[in-house]
């Protein structure tokens, strides 16, 4: 029987890499250059399976190529949004992702932004390593303890109750949270989380505000100026969701004017490009999209990956089916 003909369009761990090509007739993107759209539009010609990730823009007019051999796009990573989903099905597509196997690599990300935003870490080894430091002193770079302040969720889903135990059971912070459903005990077990009605109910109360909603579509900018303006001015926002969900240059603007204390980024609107403001601001610190970057995490992303492709050309339904 002849192999499933599969492409990554990045490098991946190796040991998922040999995986796959032990499983399937596989071609690796040796280079790990980004592809451009004409490239995915012939790897849906002449694949079976397409594997993309972030970095890939699967919009309508790529996946409008004609005659495409794909059946199936195999997604590295939780977020999908880089993928028009009605696109994929109109083009008969399946497409799956992998949740749950980056939740703890995730939520550790966010802890390190909000303990770097509020204890200044960036700015200490900025001013260390630039032969700045004049020695220790009472007035020196004195940041915010977490401890006893409240954590707004915005998006309880796996990643933001990782996240909120953290930050309860570790800091001993309050946690209120916004959330499309109604969660309650069963969903929330250890946590003493309150849920509230709007984003901005969670704006108002919150001194640390974490993102952790999908990206694209109704979420695009769901953090706009009269949102920023809705948080407190000591308050500090949190992002390793997707870029997309906050108006970047209104948080420019925000935290030019001084209307937020800070805020701790993973990702942007249109990565690998950041907003050249938020490059000049001290209070912000600034990571390229690091949240699942673990060996164990990245080598489950990829497994993951291989159980949805072995389902899906054993003709079962891919455990992480998403269209
Ligand atoms: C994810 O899995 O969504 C990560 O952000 C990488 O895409």
């Amino acid at each position: 029987m002849t192999h499933p003909r599969i492409l990554l369009t990045r490098r991946w761990p190796d040991a998922v890499e040999r995986t796959l090509s032990a499983r399937f007739d596989t071609t690796l993107n040796t280079d790990d250059h980004p592809l451009s759209a004409a490239e995915l539009q012939q790897a849906l010609r002449e694949y079976d399976a397409v594997l993309p990730t972030v970095s890939d823009r699967l919009d309508a007019s790529v996946l409008a190529v004609a005659s495409p051999r794909a059946r199936i796009l195999a997604n590295y990573g939780v977020g999908y949004s880089h993928i028009d989903i009605d696109a994929a099905r109109a083009a008969g597509l399946t497409v799956t992702n992998t949740p749950g196997v980056l939740t703890d690599s995730t939520a550790d990300l966010a802890l390190t932004l909000m303990l770097m935003v509020a204890r200044r870490a960036g700015e200490g080894e900025r001013e260390l390593r630039a032969g700045r430091w004049r020695g220790w002193r009472p007035t020196h770079l004195v940041g915010t303890r977490l401890g006893g302040k409240t954590l707004g969720i915005i998006g309880m889903g796996r990643i933001g109750q990782a996240v909120a135990m953290r930050a309860q059971h570790g800091f001993g912070m309050k946690v209120v949270f916004q959330n499309r459903s109604r969660l309650g005990p069963a969903q929330l077990g250890t946590l003493q989380a309150t849920q509230l009605e709007r984003v901005e109910d969670v704006l108002a109360q919150a001194d640390f505000v974490s993102l952790h909603c999908p990206g694209g579509g109704a979420n695009r900018h769901l953090i706009d100026a009269a949102r920023l303006a809705a948080m407190q001015p000591h308050a500090f926002l949190i992002n390793t969701a997707r870029g997309d969900v906050v108006d970047e240059a209104a948080l420019v603007h925000a935290l030019q004017a001084g209307r937020l204390a800070g805020a701790g980024l993973d990702v942007y609107e249109a990565e690998p490009q950041v907003h050249p403001g938020l490059l000049a601001l001290e209070n912000v610190v600034l990571l390229p999209h690091l949240g699942s970057a673990t060996r164990e995490t990245r080598v489950a992303m990829g497994l993951r990956v291989v159980d949805n492709l072995v389902a899906f050309f054993e003709g079962r339904t891919p455990p992480d089916k998403v269209a």
